[in-house]
């Protein structure tokens, strides 16, 4: 469960304070399934971002599964991100050099796990994302759709309760939009929590639940009926 509590995120340039969240309040049960859409400049990244731990809160706080997450330390901030959340990116940061199972297992490096055993869940997460077959190959050799389909894998493979996408389509074509949305549908049906921003109103739907934000603050959040 993610509780997020009066949050406000405010950034000085000059003299003026712009708030780029402005109050923001929200609670996301696990198993969700929730798009997080709105106009851009208003808030969606800055938001992922602070559940992600990437940016810190100017007030306000967020608990995660009852913790809260102004409380960590460096050492609880790198075990979270590496466990507890999995973040894909709008252009994905795969090392372009290192073959898809290096991209793929190095969060179970970062872990401290390393050699033969790490095998077994690189192939698991890449077989979930219908990659399997380009293993051995370098990231750099794949098409856009590829390799934020080995993003999102490589976000996966530590098992994480929370899938956090910013724009996973946004660099993406029709089809290869499609497939990644099915694939966090499926994630989505296996039991994670995913929270993906997006501004495309047609990915939004495939959501359960859709929260619109406009200048800092959350002005709707809805539930889709036929999800
Ligand atoms: N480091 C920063 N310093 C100053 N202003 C910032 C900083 N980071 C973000 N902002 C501002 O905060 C606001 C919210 O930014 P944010 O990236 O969260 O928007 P967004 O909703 O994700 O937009 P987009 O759809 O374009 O990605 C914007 O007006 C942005 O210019
Ligand atoms: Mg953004």
């Amino acid at each position: 469960m993610i509780s997020i509590c009066d949050v406000k995120k405010k950034y000085s340039s000059g003299r003026k304070a712009f708030y780029a969240l402005d109050g923001v309040s929200l609670e996301i049960a696990e198993g969700e399934f929730v798009a997080i859409t709105g106009k851009s400049g208003s808030g969606k990244s800055t938001l992922l971002n602070m559940i992600g731990t990437l940016d810190s809160v100017t007030s306000g706080s967020i608990f995660v599964d009852g913790e809260d997450l102004s409380k960590y330390s460096g050492k609880k901030i790198a075990e979270y991100r590496n466990k507890k959340v999995g973040f894909v990116f709008q252009s994905f940061y795969l090392e372009p050099s290192y073959t898809v199972y290096d991209n793929v297992e190095l969060p179970l490096v970062l872990a401290g796990k390393t050699g033969k055993q790490n095998r077994k869940p690189v192939e698991a997460a890449l077989e979930e994302v219908g990659l399997l077959s380009k293993i051995k190959e370098r990231a750099r050799n794949l098409s856009g759709g590829e390799q934020q389909r080995v993003a999102i894998a490589r976000a996966i493979v530590n098992r994480p309760a929370y899938l956090l996408a910013d724009e996973p389509c946004g660099n993406l074509d029709t089809a290869n939009s499609e497939n990644i949305m099915r694939i966090l549908a499926s994630l989505h049906a296996l039991g994670k929590t995913v929270i993906m921003v997006t501004h495309d109103p047609e990915d939004a739907e495939k959501a359960e639940r859709v929260v619109t934000m406009s200048d800092g603050k959350i002005v709707s959040d809805r539930r889709n009926k036929q999800n």
